[in-house]
């Protein structure tokens, strides 16, 4: 159903791979809001992926960038508000990448280039993003900029390696910019910790199937979707969420509240 919430307002989307990432839903419900977007992805991503295909769905430009590398977000930035025709009211960081993880490297035998990789790609990049933005000045006043998270950086989960530090900076950057960006410019940073989730980088991590099917069993209302992800995200977007800001914000069905499950207990008896 849509609501037209995003009517008039104007966006970035990072990491729409393939169908099943985060952010494609999320581009998807946003085009049917009635927000407009440039896409944007690595440009080595963009060869192996089919964001040509959403783009033409959606009517929007992709403008590829390394989020990463400081002059390709900068170029993006300015980009968008040449395409769109003015300045951002919303941005979705949903971008992650462990080869740590990619090359079954144990949490206690990393390769530390991997790792500095890895954060770089993962966590610092959003913080790059927030920058290249705010130097620009290029988001509007009651703007809306998310990250996506896991839990594992508030509790251990073994397979999921660095990428739990990874999103621990990642949540921490989002308070520590939130701050300046609402006092500087009005804007909100958040971060939303989604359940585990079918899609390229989720399937990457070991042992990923038991994992998504106990967080399913240990959550009340069962495990958040992609398209339900995306649709969270959208509340956060909307003119509905202007005073929620600086939050890491558990989308999971219930799972960080809960102890134990009769169904994870019936295991055990
Ligand atoms: N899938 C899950 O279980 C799950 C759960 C919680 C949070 N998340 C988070 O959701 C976000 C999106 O992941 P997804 O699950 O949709 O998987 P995905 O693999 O579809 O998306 C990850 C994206 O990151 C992009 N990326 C990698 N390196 C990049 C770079 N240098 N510059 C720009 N983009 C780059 C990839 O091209 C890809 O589009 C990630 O932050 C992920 O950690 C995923």
């Amino acid at each position: 159903m849509a609501y037209n919430l995003l009517k008039g307002k104007k966006g970035i989307i990072f990491g729409a791979l393939d169908e099943n990432s985060i952010a494609w839903k999320t581009a998807e419900r946003v085009h049917e809001e009635g927000g407009v977007f440039v896409l944007t992805n690595a440009p080595i991503a963009m060869r192996m992926g089919q964001i040509n295909e959403l783009a033409k769905k959606t009517g929007s430009e992709i403008v590829p960038a390394d989020a990463t590398n400081m002059e390709d977000l900068d170029n993006l930035v300015v980009k968008t508000t040449e395409i769109l025709g003015g300045k951002i009211d919303f941005v979705l960081h949903s971008i992650g990448m462990s080869i740590n993880v990619r090359k079954g490297r144990a949490y206690t035998d990393q390769n530390y280039d991997f790792s500095h990789k890895g954060w770089d790609v993962s966590a610092l990049s959003f913080h790059r993003v927030m920058q290249s933005l705010y130097k620009a000045d290029a988001m509007n006043e009651w703007g809306s900029i998310v990250a996506l998270t896991y839990m594992a950086a508030q509790r251990s989960f073994p397979d999921y390696n660095d990428m739990a530090d990874n999103k621990a900076y990642l949540e921490s950057v989002a308070r520590s910019f939130g701050y300046f960006f609402g006092k500087d410019k009005k804007v909100r940073v958040n971060t939303i910790s989604q359940s585990p989730t079918p899609t390229t980088a989720g399937l990457g991590v070991k042992g990923f199937n038991g994992f998504i099917s106990y967080a399913e069993k240990m959550s009340p209302l069962g495990n958040a979707t992609a398209l339900e992800c995306a649709d969270y995200t959208l509340t956060l977007f909307s003119d509905l969420t202007k005073k929620v800001t600086m939050q890491n914000l558990f989308h999971d069905g219930g799972f960080s509240n809960t102890g134990v499950s009769q169904e994870v207990m019936e295991h055990f008896v």
